[in-house]
């Protein structure tokens, strides 16, 4: 089946597969679209030391940001061990990083388990009242 979000979902899935994840063994997968329709993809980088290790979807929003990108669309995430099971939500700290760039009214984040199987949740519902930029105004 073939749907608005079927490259950044195909996307998303083949970055899993260069997920870097020897300690949790949880391979995960993101694709970020700009505003111009621009994808970045991202996997998960874990570290020995632990601390160092990055989620899939930070990889992507940093590749975007460190190219002089800042306003976004929206987000596909899959992630699971051997295979993708389940929704996998992004955790705290993504949220907070997406809260930096993004619209939480309008930024969608599209939770994946199959090409023709995800949720479209935004951000506001994830984060809600998240503390960002314009609190600081
Ligand atoms: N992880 C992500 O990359 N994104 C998420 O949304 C949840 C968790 C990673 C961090 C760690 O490398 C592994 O999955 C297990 O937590």
């Amino acid at each position: 089946m073939d749907n608005n979000y079927s490259k950044i979902i195909k996307m998303a899935l083949e970055a899993r597969k260069n997920s870097y994840s020897p300690y949790s063994g949880f391979k995960v997968g993101a694709c970020l679209k700009d505003i111009y329709g621009n994808l970045y993809a991202g996997c998960n980088i874990e570290n020995a030391a632990y601390s160092p290790s990055n989620c899939a979807e930070r990889t992507a929003f940093f590749k975007a940001v460190s190219e002089g990108i800042k306003e976004f669309e929206c987000i596909a995430i899959a992630g699971g061990t051997a295979e993708v099971k389940d929704y996998c939500p992004p955790c705290g700290v993504c949220r907070q990083v997406m809260m930096e760039f993004c619209n939480p009214e309008t930024f969608k984040i599209i939770l994946v388990k199959t090409e023709d199987t995800y949720r479209e949740v935004l951000l506001k519902d994830l984060l809600p009242e998240g503390f960002g930029r314009l609190n600081l105004e």
